[in-house]
């Protein structure tokens, strides 16, 4: 097995299939290594944030969220409709699966942000984070909507309600949300931009209308991550000392999830003209690029180590789904193997070297990708 080209029987043990509205509620309530989460943190750490050392970008950006250049934008237009009845009957059902895959993972961890961002805002009374949370709740709602929209199309619209009240929450101390959510923000802005420009030059590859709607959208998600940079910018002991070695950890343990789970979406990025492992590779250089603006440790994601781990943590996931399936006692054995072999992998990645970069005095980025 090329774990850069994983057959479907590969893909169908890692992603399941979804046949039903209840299997699709299932699949966005499960949480496991590679799905997105839930958190919750430390509400009064957040409200004690002191945003006045960045007060003047801080405004700035505050009056971009006002502006909501996007508030009419999540909204389907006249063509969307015919595009879809025309379009979807001609995916094959293993292209359909994996397309399935990608709404209901993208539509949950829309829908984590969103509550995160809400139970924030509800548990604080910092002015400054209040509003940004408020702002940011508002967006990520649209977004999960959007996609809910299409899971509808195909009769497995998620209920939001329930699966508020039914899915695990994690508990990540809040130095841990800075980190992880601002580079699932950014990483977020890359997946989305990198699809939408290769459908700019391939219109033909399109082969659902919601690419269209990607360019404008992830300007929220980069905005996002703009506001994170800005939080640790303005807390710099986030950036300095033992808390490098966590930047360093969230880096890889976020770059390592996507790969994984992209991994499992061959057919749905061939149809779009990628390949899953290149896809990637331009996301992590677009994210390691913007994330320059706020760490001051860059992953190698050129060294050779760093690219023979990523492929050896696909292969383990292949293993440790099919140990699973297995079940009994061989398969514990088995899955217990492929976790050994998952953290030693992992361990080996993290001690590739780093780069280091010295913060920039500009702390903002633009979206120019
Ligand atoms: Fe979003
Ligand atoms: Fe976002």
């Amino acid at each position: 097995m090329s774990p850069n080209s994983l057959d479907f029987d590969h893909v169908e043990l890692l992603i399941g299939s979804v046949e039903s509205a209840e299997e699709a509620n299932a699949k966005a309530v499960k949480s496991t290594v590679l799905t997105p989460r839930f958190y919750t943190t430390d509400f009064a750490a957040l409200d004690r944030l002191d945003m006045s050392p960045v007060r003047a970008q801080w405004d700035a950006m505050m009056k971009e969220y006002e502006g909501d250049n996007n508030h009419d934008h999540f909204q389907r237009d006249s063509t969307f409709a015919d595009e879809v009845r025309q379009l979807m009957p001609q995916l094959s059902p293993e292209l359909r699966q994996e397309f399935l895959d990608f709404l209901i993972s993208s539509l949950t961890s829309e829908f984590s942000g969103c509550i995160l961002y809400n139970e924030i805002r509800k548990n604080i009374s910092n002015p400054d984070i209040k509003q940004l949370m408020t702002y940011m709740a508002r967006d990520e709602s649209r977004h999960a909507g959007f996609i809910n929209q299409s899971l509808k199309d195909f009769n497995l619209g998620i209920d939001l309600g329930s699966l508020k009240k039914t899915k695990h929450y994690t508990f990540f101390k809040p130095k841990y949300i800075y980190y992880a959510t601002y580079l699932s923000e950014k990483i977020g802005y890359a997946r989305y931009i990198t699809i939408f420009r290769q459908l700019e030059r391939h219109p033909d590859k399109r082969f659902h209308p919601i690419f269209r709607w990607f360019e404008r959208w992830c300007n929220d998600e980069f905005r996002h991550g703009e506001s994170f940079a800005l939080m640790m910018r303005a807390n710099p002991h986030l950036l300095r000392g033992h808390n490098l070695l966590w930047i360093r950890f969230f880096i890889l343990a976020v770059y390592a999830t996507m790969y994984v789970r992209d991994h499992t979406r061959p057919l749905m990025h061939e149809a779009m003209g990628l390949h899953s492992t290149d896809y990637d590779y331009e996301v992590f250089r677009i994210t390691s690029q913007i994330a320059r603006q706020v760490f001051p440790v860059e992953v190698d994601i050129d060294h050779p180590v760093f690219r023979k781990c990523m492929t050896r943590l696909v292969e383990i996931a292949v293993a440790d789904a099919k140990a699973k399936k297995r079940g009994g006692l061989m398969g514990a054995l088995q899955h217990g193997w492929c976790v050994t072999q998952a953290v030693a992998t992992f361990a080996r990645l993290y001690f590739v070297p780093v780069k280091r970069n010295p913060l920039p005095a500009e702390m903002r980025v633009q979206p120019t990708w």
